[in-house]
């Protein structure tokens, strides 16, 4: 039996994100040059039903059966092997790896989900299709972070930009010019689920302002989807600088963030803004081909951990 590979892409959150918790649209693209990989290979020496997992970058190697029951790891599984109505499968040993980071709003967690459920249904003989893929991955995703939008799991799965309401059919639209992106790491590593939950605290003491926000928010990714499919880079950097701005009311940018967001303006940005959870992780800024190098070198002076530049575009037909 061949060993069987896939992989997923990382996320970038362009617009939207929280608010898409509360029931507003956001935008999110892929980031391929970051990727989470599985491999699964047969292990003909263990008794059939023997799964063993590997995870170097969260030091993960251990016995399927040794692993709590709602490890995401065990829950993609699992999850397969319901879907699939199979109860012993050939020994084999998984091994994800990935050079996405962790806890920095890219996606590391649905993209490790991603490429667990996809190769190891491979590996049974029957690949999961990507809406099936999406669902599970989405069911891990709720026992992992609490009550996420779906967003990641959405974009990393179909690979390609959405316009994403929650519980709502997903939109796939068209870039039509490509954006050039300055994606600066701030070095903390942050949790969605605390972000998250922080802003539903917030939400449940104050729900008018709360919501009032959020729709803001909303506005302000529909704004966006229009200049994104028309072409109108220039309308997307102040976009970007007011979803910021609020953002920051919602509580959920941090002093390095905002630091890092003024050197990136200040370097000629057309705008920046946090991307994903916040609190710490990774800020996006708008960039031109004059202006790419100097905002990177910016950015690193200003304290940033690394800094990755990616042309956002469509990478294919859409689905
Ligand atoms: C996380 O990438 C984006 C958040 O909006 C959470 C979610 O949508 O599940 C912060």
């Amino acid at each position: 039996m061949p060993a069987i590979t896939a992989t997923a892409p990382a996320k970038i959150i362009l617009f939207g994100e929280h608010a898409v918790v509360y029931g507003r649209p956001a935008i999110a693209v892929p980031l391929p040059q970051l990727r989470a990989r599985a491999v699964v290979s047969a292990d003909p020496f263990a008794p059939a039903g023997y799964i063993r997992l590997q995870a170097p970058a969260i030091g993960l190697d251990a016995s399927l059966e040794d692993m709590p029951a709602d490890d995401p790891f065990s829950l993609g599984v699992h999850g397969v092997l319901d879907i699939l109505g199979i109860s012993r499968c050939p020994a084999c040993l998984i091994r994800v790896t990935s050079t996405i980071p962790i806890a920095a709003g890219l996606g590391s967690g649905a993209a490790a989900s991603v490429v667990l459920v996809r190769a190891f249904s491979h590996f049974l003989g029957q690949p999961l299709e990507n809406r099936q893929v999406n669902d599970l991955v989405f069911k891990i995703e709720k026992v992992y972070h609490g009550t996420p939008s779906g967003i990641d799991n959405t974009v990393i799965t179909y690979e390609q930009p959405v316009f994403y309401i929650k519980d709502q059919p997903i939109q796939k639209f068209r870039i039509a010019r490509p954006l050039t992106l300055v994606i600066a790491d701030t070095g903390i590593p942050s949790k969605t689920a605390v972000t998250v939950g922080a802003v539903r605290s917030g939400w449940q003491a104050d729900p008018h302002r709360y919501e009032a926000l959020f729709d803001q928010i909303g506005r302000i990714t529909r704004q966006a989807r229009q200049a994104l499919e028309t072409g109108e880079i220039d309308a997307l950097g102040p976009l970007m600088n007011d979803n910021q701005a609020v953002l920051q009311e919602l509580g959920v940018s941090s002093p390095t963030l905002e630091n890092l967001i003024q050197a990136a303006r200040q370097a000629g940005a057309a705008g920046a803004k946090l991307s994903g959870g916040g609190g710490g992780g990774n800020l996006i800024a708008l960039a031109a081909n004059e202006t790419t190098q100097r905002i990177s070198q910016e950015l690193l002076a200003a304290g940033a951990a690394s800094v990755l530049v990616s042309n956002i575009s469509n990478t294919g037909p859409l689905e």
